[in-house]
Formats: structure tokens, C-alpha cells, sequence
């Protein structure tokens, strides 16, 4: 892909009319997405001219909303749930990891209307994890939970960022051994079923499973956190989640929400997009704070 900074996206994009540049997120629902303020916490923290609107995507509906937001003038998109794989589909250039997560976030249109994509999501997860609560991931034993999407888009960053190893535990385990299988040249990765994991010993748990949304953690083993372990759920609540509940009950040496790596990849496709890096620490601040 050649970068969107390269092709003048952004500020550059409408030459200087005086009309903000126009982003979205598509997803469905949407009501509820942060992403709109997120981004307009950046755009005010940067001086950029921008607006950046919730779309909600009726089923099926997907590429029509992605060309009628062009049609209108839209220069980028964010795409969540449950349309990662679609705007995947739909790029024409794709980043190595997006091609990696098989999933796409970050959608933008160069010259000719060509529409690229990147994703975004095991980067923000990265940072967080890394600049922002100081978790080392070099030489460190990653358990992953969940082999679905969310998992998927992680899997590459981690061992990227020089993990010992990442097991992927699922409760269909044949699912869990076809993604490792994918990521097999990529570095370190097993996978297993939540029950084979008693007595093995990790350093960093990431929950990638949808079981947050009902409140519920997987079946897992005690004694699972090696000294000084941390715990990461990529889903966010209001509340502590049942996962990370779960390792501050487990003795973590922390437990966070997936907050931190929501605002971090919206701040990767900021920087895609815009090519300036916001202070993606105040707007976590703000968000946990209700200030926002
Ligand atoms: P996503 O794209 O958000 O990852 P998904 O593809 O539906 O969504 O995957 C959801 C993941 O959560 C899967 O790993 C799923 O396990 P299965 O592959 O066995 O279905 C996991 N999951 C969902 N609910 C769960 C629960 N109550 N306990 C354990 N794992 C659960």
C-alpha cells in the first residue's frame, strides 16, 4: 500500500475550501460508539479541521454506505462491528496488517476514489499495553482468549513485539489451531483448550472473547498469573468486566479494560489519516474521568 501521508489525504485533501474534511464510523449499531468523540478530542487537541459522524448500517447495506459516504465528500471511515471483514473485502489496497487480521478498520480514499485499508486494532492493544500501563511483551508468555476476529487482529502485533510465545485458548479448540496455523510463520503460537491450561504459567492474559458482553469469563484454571502478570480485556464497560474482575481476584499485577486500546487505535487511524499523532493518554484520562 503506499501510505495515505504520502498521497496528501487530510488537511490537504479539499485545497484549502474552508469546508471541514468529513470522517465516520459505520457500524452496526452505533449509537453508543465513542469514536465521535474521540476523534473530535483529536481533532481540537491538534487544530485540525474536521467532523466526524456515527453511521449506522443496516445489514447487507455495507459497500452502498461506504460510496454514498464518498459521493458526499467523506475522506475516511472507521468500520467496527460487524463489518470489519466486508471493508477488508472492499479495500483495493491493503495494509501487511490488515492483510494479517484479515479485518480492516481504517478506510480512505486516494486519487480516483481508489479506497485503501489498514487496520488499526492490535496496534492501539500494543501501545496501550507498552507506553501506556508499561507492560513489557519481549520474551513474555501471552495467553490469548478467544479465536475469533478479535483475536485475530492481535495476534500479529504481539508476537511482532517479540513475545516468548502466544497460546490461543478457545472454547472450540479446532478454532483456536486453524488461526494458529495462520500465524505459524509468524513467530511462537499454540493453541489449546481452556482446560489444558492448568498449571502453565503466563505472564500477560488478553481476553478476546465476546464472553464480557454477558458478564462471564471463561472456564479458566486457577493459578494461571506468574508474579507480576497483567490482565487485558479488549472489551470496555462502564464498570470493572467480568475479566477483569477476574484477575484482580487472580492477584494481577493490573487489570485493565479495553478503553486505553479503543482510543489507541482511533488514534493510529488519526495519524493515517491526518499524518499527526494525538495525545491519545488525555483523552483516556477524560473518557475514565466522564469528561468527555
Ligand atoms: P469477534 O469477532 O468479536 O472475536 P466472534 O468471531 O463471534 O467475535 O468470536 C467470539 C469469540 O468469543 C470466540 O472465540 C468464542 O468462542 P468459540 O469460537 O468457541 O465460539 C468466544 N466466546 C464467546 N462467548 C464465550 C463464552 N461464554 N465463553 C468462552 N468463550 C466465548
Amino acid at each position: 500500500m503506499t501510505g495515505p501521508r504520502a498521497e496528501g489525504l487530510g488537511t490537504r485533501a479539499r485545497g484549502g475550501t474552508g469546508v471541514p474534511d468529513l470522517y465516520a464510523v459505520l457500524g452496526h449499531p452505533i449509537a453508543h460508539s465513542k469514536s465521535p468523540r474521540i476523534h473530535a478530542a483529536f481533532a481540537r487537541q491538534t487544530g485540525q479541521d474536521l467532523v466526524y459522524e456515527a453511521i449506522d448500517v443496516a445489514p447487507g447495506g455495507f459497500a452502498a454506505a461506504v460510496w454514498h459516504f464518498r459521493a458526499r465528500g467523506g475522506v475516511g471511515l472507521n468500520v467496527t462491528l460487524p463489518y470489519k471483514e466486508e471493508a477488508f473485502a472492499l479495500a483495493q489496497a491493503r495494509s501487511a496488517r490488515a492483510e494479517q487480521a484479515g479485518a480492516v478498520n481504517t478506510l480512505g480514499f486516494e486519487a480516483h476514489d481508489r479506497l485503501w485499508g489498514d487496520n488499526t486494532d492490535g496496534a492501539g492493544l500494543v501501545r496501550d499495553l507498552t507506553l501506556n500501563l508499561g507492560v513489557t511483551l519481549r520474551g513474555r508468555r501471552v495467553l490469548l482468549l478467544g479465536a475469533g476476529g478479535a483475536a485475530r487482529g492481535v495476534i500479529g502485533p504481539l508476537l511482532g513485539e517479540g513475545a516468548a510465545v502466544v497460546v490461543i485458548a478457545n472454547r472450540t479448540i479446532t478454532r483456536g489451531e486453524e488461526l494458529a496455523e495462520t500465524f505459524r510463520g509468524h513467530g511462537p503460537v499454540e493453541a489449546c483448550g481452556f482446560a489444558d491450561l492448568a498449571g502453565r504459567p503466563f505472564d500477560l492474559v488478553v481476553n478476546a472473547t465476546s464472553a464480557s458482553l454477558q458478564g462471564e469469563v471463561p472456564p479458566l484454571p486457577a493459578g494461571l498469573l506468574a508474579p507480576g502478570a497483567w490482565c487485558y480485556d479488549m472489551m470496555y464497560a462502564d464498570r470493572p468486566t467480568a475479566f477483569v474482575r477476574w484477575g484482580e481476584a487472580q492477584g494481577a499485577a493490573g487489570a485493565r479494560d479495553g478503553l486505553g486500546m479503543l482510543v489507541e487505535q482511533a488514534a493510529e487511524s488519526f495519524f493515517l489519516w491526518r499524518g499527526v499523532r494525538p495525545d491519545a493518554p488525555a483523552v483516556i484520562a477524560a473518557l475514565r474521568a466522564a469528561a468527555l
